[in-house]
């Protein structure tokens, strides 16, 4: 019979005598590790961010406007060219999307998962919102919509 440290009879594991990582330790690692794997896959969002464009074309003279004829097709796909040249594909994901409700602001832009709604977008604004929103997390305040139905935090902006 061998001596545990605390001096108490007890048989000795197989590992102590082989040397080796107990087969049930083992086993239970890995079981813990799959569990983990697991829940981190089911609850890691599918993207980090998720940018949606806004192309919808209205009939020629509705008085809301629409953001396609403002050029938000340009715009989506400048989106996309430089999220692939920064290599943020596949975690940042650029979007079109129908109709935001927000088409008197237009071009109209929206970033999950803040819901930060940004309006009056131009091309030359794109490379601002991924350098400040989507890479370093700062908002661009001068195109957010400021109508509060838009403003997140009931109107507060960080
Ligand atoms: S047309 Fe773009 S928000 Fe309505």
């Amino acid at each position: 019979m061998a001596r545990s440290s605390s001096g108490l009879g007890r048989r000795p594991l197989k590992a102590e005598i082989t040397g080796s990582t107990p087969v049930r330790a083992t086993k239970g690692k890995f079981i813990i590790s799959l569990f983990c794997k697991i829940f981190l896959i089911n609850h890691m969002p599918r993207f980090e961010k998720h940018i949606f464009i806004c192309e919808n074309k209205s009939e020629a003279g509705h008085p809301r406007g629409c953001c396609s004829e403002k050029g938000s097709v340009e715009i989506r796909e400048l989106f996309k060219k430089q999220l692939k040249e920064l290599g943020l594909n596949p975690k940042v994901r650029a979007n079109n999307s129908g109709c935001l409700d927000a088409c008197e602001f237009g071009p109209t832009v929206l970033i999950y998962p803040e819901q930060i709604w940004y309006g009056g977008v131009k091309s030359e604004d794109v490379e601002e919102i991924i350098q400040n929103h989507i890479i370093n997390n700062e908002l661009v305040k001068r195109l957010l919509i400021q109508d509060k139905r838009f403003l997140s935090n009931g109107g507060q902006q960080k």
